[in-house]
């Protein structure tokens, strides 16, 4: 496990945009999960200035959305509507200032008129393009991944899960309360990829931000694996992990020094 510790919330943003517009160089026509969240915000902003100033080409590039809250969403090809969906946080933040194809954007919907049904054809889908290259992730403050709820099953696949007080409570600050939307209109179910799904990329990214997630982050790096975490399941990964945090969010770590020094010794990025 690679673990990259940053002073800021920019650097270790940049360094995480890095990671991703390598993958991109090497594989023009790789296969990315795209995490949602406050976190990745400042990476996808890099990649965007990235394509705008440097000519990363995102033309060949396929995309699978990790999770999406279910009740909501959006069809690219539809004119703007205004929702909370992860999809169009996506499109927000990175589809629309990049030259991605529509037809290679893989949407969570959540309005599908049979989401278990959809979940399967989704993960159809993954397998059609080849398996997901780079899985980016961020970490819920209850130690979810993507919605993997505590309690879910580290074998899970991609299905429809119900959120936590924590999960709707943390959410509710991040996006909903800021478009106005009161508490109860907020959805209490989410379509999620599986924590086995997750396990299935053959390289997971990783990142964290701020004290909040200090001690969920050191729980599912150095604690025990378990449902209770569902992001410790990155100690079972088989492929190439990175973990990118900002100093914040590594303060509970108990081995910081030896990071620190593993980095030196293997400053370049790892893919499998
Ligand atoms: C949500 C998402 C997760 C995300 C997590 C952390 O619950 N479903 O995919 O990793 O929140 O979000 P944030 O980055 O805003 O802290």
């Amino acid at each position: 496990m690679n673990i990259i510790i940053r002073d800021t919330y920019q650097e270790m943003s940049r360094y995480a945009a890095g990671l991703v517009a390598s993958m991109i160089r090497q594989k023009p026509d790789c296969v990315l999960g795209l995490a949602t969240g406050s976190t990745p915000i400042a990476t996808y902003r890099e990649l965007v200035r990235m394509h705008k100033e440097e000519g990363l080409d995102f033309s060949q590039v396929k995309t699978f959305n990790l999770d999406e809250y279910l009740g909501v969403g959006m069809d690219l090809g539809k004119p703007y509507e205004m929702d909370q969906s992860y999809a169009r946080f996506l499109y927000e933040e990175l589809f629309r200032h990049t030259n991605i194809r529509k037809e290679n954007i893989f949407l969570l919907d959540g309005l599908a008129k049979d989401p278990d049904e959809f979940c399967k054809v989704y993960e159809e889908e993954i397998k059609k393009s080849g398996g997901i290259d780079l899985q980016l992730l961020g970490i819920g403050c209850d130690g979810h991944w993507a919605f993997n709820e505590p309690g879910s099953s580290l074998a899970s696949r991609t299905r429809v899960e119900a959120l936590t007080k924590q999960t709707l409570d943390d959410n509710y600050e991040s996006f909903y309360k800021k478009a106005g939307i009161p508490r109860e209109q907020m959805p209490h179910f989410a379509i999620t990829m599986g924590v086995g799904a997750i396990l299935e990329a053959r390289n997971i990214l990783m990142m964290a931000n701020g004290r909040k997630k200090a001690v969920v982050v050191a729980k599912a790096i150095e604690g025990p694996v378990t449902s209770l975490i569902t992001a410790s399941a990155i100690q079972l990964f088989r492929g190439g992990i990175t973990v990118v945090l900002d100093r914040e969010a590594a303060s509970e770590l108990k081995y910081t020094e030896h990071y620190l020094h593993r980095e030196k010794l293997k400053n370049e990025f790892f893919f499998q």
